[in-house]
């Protein structure tokens, strides 16, 4: 593992076990998270994107983990106990998961929130931490005084402070965020969304997974894109790269989707995506994305290989070569 790797997600599979049979929401998962990046994963609504930030921080039913390493700093914590994971998480890898905001208990002020969730892991939480949680309160620009508050007093940006300075309390070397921004409006999404860059310049986290339908937002923040599509990576590169010379043609599609990152893709046949995911419910092989793709051949069928095409630029697509990357926008 190279050195500056601090998360090395391998072949992860992961299915939700349903009577019907398994969903594979995620299906054979490969990607790094390097020391001090953010790294964006963007994909449609159902292709598995918190799916892959449970599976790595909660392993809850019906989920299970089918397959694959997660190695934190070489450690793998997909075979770790319960025990044992339990020291790490929040203290150096923290997740802010999808409707954090709903996890803040009504009946219970901010304050008391803090205590036990702290106590959950093994922390005292004396007068000096609480001085340390005022101090990041105010670095986020929110009054210490919301410790003495119910969360029905809190707006919604606000209270994404607090999950925000929570969750990173103990300076977590990874961060997993997922939507953090969607439920708040425009100027709370940029202030979540910069704020994780601002506690990654300070210092007071490592590395950030940030995980968003908002390519614009990870266009300003992040230092790498991964995308996703029906449980698996499709295109993974610098975020540049990413946005404007795209290879896969779900790539391709989902930006020319999105007009504000200001880049169009000139083949009109590209413009939009067309039809649903696949039903990700007893899947077979092939490419997941063929039934929407206009480029699909028989090959497509079978599960594409990934293949670097520079070595920080990897792609999963039989036909990358034909597509061609050149320059949009
Ligand atoms: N508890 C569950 N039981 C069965 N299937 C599930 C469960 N939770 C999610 N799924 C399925 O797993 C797939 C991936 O869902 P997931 O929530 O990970 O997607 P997502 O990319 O995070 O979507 P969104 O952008 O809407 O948050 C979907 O097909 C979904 O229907
Ligand atoms: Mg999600």
């Amino acid at each position: 593992m190279a050195a500056d790797v601090i998360l090395d997600v391998q072949e992860l599979c992961a299915y939700y076990r349903i009577l019907k049979g398994d969903v594979k929401a995620v299906d054979g998962v490969t990607f790094q998270v390097r020391r001090g990046e953010i790294l964006g994963i963007a994909g449609e609504s159902g292709c598995g994107k918190s799916t892959l930030a449970h599976t790595l921080m909660l392993r809850k039913p019906p989920l299970k983990h089918i397959s694959g390493k997660a190695l934190f700093l070489g450690q793998d914590i997909m075979a770790m106990g319960a025990e044992e994971f339990r020291k790490l998480r929040l203290s150096r890898i923290s997740i802010i998961p999808q409707y954090a905001l709903d996890a803040l208990s009504p009946t219970k002020k901010i304050g008391e929130f803090v205590t036990d969730l702290v106590r959950e892991h093994g922390i005292h939480p004396d007068r000096s931490f609480f001085a340390k949680v005022e101090e990041r309160m105010r670095f986020v620009n929110l009054d210490p005084a919301v410790l003495g508050k119910y969360p029905i007093e809190l707006s919604g940006g606000m209270k994404q402070r607090v999950i925000m300075v929570i969750s990173t309390i103990l300076n977590p070397e990874l961060v997993i965020a997922d939507e953090i921004t969607s439920a708040l409006d425009v100027s709370s999404q940029r202030f979540a969304a910069t704020l994780l860059v601002e506690l990654r310049e300070k210092g007071i986290i490592g590395s950030a997974i940030f995980i968003t339908h908002d390519l614009a937002i990870l266009y300003q923040i992040a230092d790498r894109l991964l995308i996703m599509y029906g449980g698996h990576v499709v295109e993974t590169g610098p975020v540049e790269t990413i946005v404007h010379e795209p290879r896969h043609p779900y790539t391709q599609a989902l930006l020319s989707s999105l007009p504000k990152v200001g880049v169009q893709i000139k083949d009109e046949r590209l413009e939009g995506i067309k039809g649903t995911p696949p039903e990700l419910l007893e899947i077979g092989p092939g490419c997941r994305f063929r039934e929407r793709c206009p480029y699909r051949t028989k090959q497509c069928e079978q599960t594409p290989v990934t293949e670097n095409i520079d070595p920080d630029h990897s792609i999963a697509c039989w036909h990358y070569q034909e597509i061609g990357g050149e320059r949009v926008g």
